[in-house]
């Protein structure tokens, strides 16, 4: 059997203008995938385009996945532009970071329609044609926080589950018809997800997570995902210590409820911090 690779595939790379998305498309550019990266800011993709190894096998093609009237027409042209995809990557996410009763409901529809309906969309449009071609691969990210609730993250988890809920639906359903649904569930990626990210008024984040600071670099993060979807797996979890997490909540789902709710690493931060303070 000839080894699976990405060369001359046609890799369609959603939200691809920043952190993992543009290293998912510089790596696939340097594994000779023929690319189409996409995002809301295209000078990002313009530069994206610029550092990739081969940019003259890289296209552009704007897009906001928050406008979902339109999403369908950009689906379209992106299977025109080289008259098909092989892997499709949506990728593009964003973090509303705030407890619940500081959520203001614009940002609950923020975060579904960014994070879930964004790639619904563009899976119901492209789906006839790749069933019609025989072959195809959705690689969605999701996040551990797909996997369980977490405090300050309930619209993003609310998003990142229904992710699994939808596509897990699609394997089920398309298996048969050479379709392939890669999850894939980052834990900490040092990216500008949060500095991205917005609070519950809808206001910025604006700044760096403390716990992103010490996490996986995006262009590990891009290798390990790619590897992992070659080999065509389901699931492919990428990250540090953290993604034993998973493990630990299929186990022991009510213990790992009372790690969640009772942040015993924070209140251990906070202990060490007191006695330094004291002494
Ligand atoms: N970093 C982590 O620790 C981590 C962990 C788990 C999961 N993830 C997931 O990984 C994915 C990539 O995030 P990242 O960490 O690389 O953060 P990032 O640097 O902020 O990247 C987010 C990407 O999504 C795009 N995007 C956001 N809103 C969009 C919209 N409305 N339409 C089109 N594109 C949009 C952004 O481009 P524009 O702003 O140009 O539109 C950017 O390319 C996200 O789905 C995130 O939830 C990240």
């Amino acid at each position: 059997m000839s080894k699976r690779s990405f060369k001359e595939k046609v890799c369609w790379i959603v939200g691809a203008s920043s952190g993992i998305g543009e290293s998912l498309a510089k790596e696939l550019n340097r594994q000779g995938a023929i690319c189409i990266i996409s995002a809301r800011h295209e000078e990002n993709l313009r530069t994206v385009k610029s550092q990739c190894f081969n940019p003259d096998n890289v296209k552009i093609l704007k897009c906001d996945v928050e406008e979902t009237d339109a999403l369908p027409a950009i689906a379209e042209a992106a299977w025109r532009l080289h008259g098909n995809i092989d892997y499709v990557f949506l990728n593009a996410g964003i973090a509303v970071r705030d407890l619940i009763v500081n959520t203001q409901t614009p940002m609950i529809v923020k975060s579904m329609n960014t994070n879930f309906l964004g790639a619904a969309v563009i899976a119901r449009t492209l789906l006839p044609h790749m069933i019609a071609q025989g072959t195809g691969h959705f690689v969605v990210t999701s996040s551990i926080s797909g996997k369980y609730g977490f405090p300050k993250l309930s619209a993003y988890a609310a998003s990142k589950h229904a992710l699994h809920g939808f596509f897990e639906s699609l394997r089920a359903e398309h298996d048969k018809d050479g379709i392939r649904v890669i999850m894939v569930i980052p834990g900490l990626v040092k990216t500008g997800i949060s500095l991205h990210g917005l609070k519950g008024d809808g206001s910025s984040y604006g700044k760096m997570q403390e716990s992103l600071k010490t996490g996986l670099s995006p262009e590990v993060c891009a290798l390990r995902i790619l590897k992992g979807v070659l080999k065509n797996k389901n699931e492919v979890i990428v990250g540090g210590v953290e993604r034993f997490t998973i493990l630990l909540n299929r186990l022991f789902p009510s213990l790992m409820a009372f790690i969640i709710r009772n942040h015993p690493m924070q209140k251990l931060k906070a202990l060490r911090l007191k006695k330094a303070t004291q002494s």
